[in-house]
């Protein structure tokens, strides 16, 4: 199949390129570099531009003649969307207009749309089904909701079948360690407790070296939710699960010719103090963390009822177990640090 993908040099972006590359569709990724890495797209071509620019859209729609979209180019991080708002309408609203308009005057009928567990905002009943009220506790998962509509009534108006995938929570590395989760301003929990492991093997170093201390901790945002031990609960969902739950979603669209809307997580939470503790165990590292007060749009626990995509979609994560998550990071994570450690040995 024809595939246009934005977004594709991003973290879900990348491993669901691979995984779509091995399968022999023909890709052509679209991405404006603002967070992506070029060498993250494994297969494929590659354009940059930004899906804002209707000319550069139309002249990816014409020359391409894609079959189908795989939408995911936006702006993700939750406490920044609370900060600047107008940002995330402008990038995952307006942008995503432009590019739908252009799909649609292009005849694609076939849509995946990277929507977000942040829907469901503080969910009522956990886990969490497809059908539970969607009240969002932040401008992130606003347009997220937001998003879904316009995709719903473009199925209505012009034909255009979508799959909108509700993530809860991306986390890990493509076990062959050929990609990457690398960005400029980090906010995700697990690679900044895994940062920290590394701070504290560092200040170790350091210690037994020159006698220098120093070094990060993780700051736990809120330790009065109610949930077991106080501080929030996620599903984490290894990213290559995701990205496969990309492949069977462009597959159903094909054979159903009809919309749907799928959880991608696996169905059980854990707190930030079990994600602190699983990472001690697999890094063999202490992992220093101070509680702090709550981070403004953090729902207290979102966890997955992944009934539906599984009947439906036949999907089945292959690393469901939080350990193995962590240990896939690890792997890249204490790897990024030799080799940056190294680089700078070899400047001086
Ligand atoms: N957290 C900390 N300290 C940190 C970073 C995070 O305590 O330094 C906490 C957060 O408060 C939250 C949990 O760890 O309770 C997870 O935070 P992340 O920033 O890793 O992830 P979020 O749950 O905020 O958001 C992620 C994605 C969103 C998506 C959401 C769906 O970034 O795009 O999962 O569950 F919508």
């Amino acid at each position: 199949m024809k595939i246009l993908v934005t977004g594709g040099a991003g973290y879900i972006g990348s491993h669901t390129i691979k995984k779509l590359g091995r399968q022999g569709h023909e890709l052509l990724t679209i991405d404006n570099l603002s967070t992506g890495h070029r060498g993250a797209v494994l297969f494929g071509d590659f354009k940059k531009g930004d899906i804002r620019d209707p000319v550069f859209l139309r002249r990816v729609f014409s020359s391409f003649r894609p079959q189908a979209l795989v939408h995911f180019a936006a702006s993700v991080i939750v406490p920044e969307s609370v900060e600047n708002p107008l940002l995330y309408w402008d990038n995952n609203i307006s942008a995503m207009i432009t590019l739908l308009r252009a799909a649609v005057e292009h005849q694609v009928k076939m849509a995946v749309f990277s929507s977000s567990a942040a829907v469901y905002g503080e969910p009522e009943k956990i886990p969490v089904t497809e059908d539970h009220p969607r009240r969002p506790a932040n401008p992130y998962g606003m347009t997220k909701l937001v998003g879904e509509g316009i995709l719903a009534d473009c199925d209505l108006a012009h034909g255009l079948k979508s799959v909108c995938l509700r993530y809860f929570n991306a986390s890990g590395v493509d076990p062959e360690g050929e990609l990457v989760e690398d960005r400029e301003v980090e906010t995700h929990l697990i690679p900044l407790v895994l940062k920290a492991a590394i701070a504290a093997r560092e200040k170790k170093h350091r210690a037994k070296g020159r006698g220098h201390s120093g070094g990060k901790e993780l700051l736990i945002f809120g330790n009065d939710y109610p949930t077991p031990d106080g501080t929030c609960v996620r599903d984490y969902i290894h990213v290559n699960d995701l990205a496969q739950a990309h492949i069977l979603a462009l597959e159903w669209l094909s054979r159903e010719k009809r919309s749907g809307v799928f959880n991608v997580g696996n169905g059980r939470g854990y707190s930030v103090r079990q994600v602190i503790e699983v990472s001690r165990r697999v890094t063999g590292l202490p992992i220093p963390s101070r509680d702090v007060p709550r981070r403004p749009g953090d729902p207290a626990e979102l966890v997955a009822s992944s009934e539906k995509i599984r009947k439906v979609l036949g999907w089945k994560p292959e690393i469901p177990e939080l350990e193995k998550i962590i240990s896939s990071s690890w792997n890249y994570f204490s790897k990024q640090v030799a080799g940056s450690r190294k680089q700078v040995a070899g400047n001086q």
